[in-house]
């Protein structure tokens, strides 16, 4: 055996050893991928259970406004609130939107992840937004 082919054995035994090293890091990246995925799969759900009656795709209509532009999709806070307190007369002097305070804080967080990611692109994932809906809920009004 040459010094080359030893030096060209040793090469593909450290890049084997690395590679096998390497495949539960790769798998714990895929799994953390799929639980973002199915907190925006659940808010999709709740989407469709509590909003989509009024706000369908979210295009927006003469008496809904459209949910994909409107700037409180950059603030958890602020969608917080419309869910919690309700909204009326900001888009036309009729429309309304009740207060939903049933909804508990969970479905309300799923909820804001999914619309900031769905309609605004936004990734609310690495924020505490469970947080900040109980300090939505808990503010005085
Ligand atoms: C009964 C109908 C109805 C339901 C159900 C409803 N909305 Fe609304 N929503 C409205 C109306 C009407 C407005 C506009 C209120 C206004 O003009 O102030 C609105 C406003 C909003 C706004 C603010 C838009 C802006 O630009 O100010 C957001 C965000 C929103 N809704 C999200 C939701 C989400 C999320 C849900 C489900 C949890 C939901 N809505 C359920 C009717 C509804």
């Amino acid at each position: 055996m040459t010094v080359r082919s030893k030096m060209y054995a040793i090469c593909v035994i450290v890049f084997a050893q690395c590679f096998a090293s390497c495949l539960p890091e790769r798998s714990a990246k895929f799994s953390t991928q799929y639980s973002a995925d199915s907190h925006i799969a659940r808010g999709m759900e709740y989407y469709s259970e509590y909003c989509i009656r009024c706000h369908g795709d979210g295009a927006g209509d003469h008496i809904h406004p459209a949910l994909t532009i409107t700037p409180k999709l950059g603030s958890p806070t602020a969608l917080a609130r419309v869910i919690l307190h309700g909204q009326a007369g900001l888009h036309s002097p009729q429309s309304l939107m009740p207060a939903m305070p049933e909804i508990p804080d969970e479905e309300i967080s799923a909820l804001i992840v999914y619309l900031g990611a769905t309609f605004g692109g936004y990734n609310y994932e690495y924020l505490d937004v469970l947080e900040i809906v109980g300090d939505v809920r808990t503010e005085s009004r």
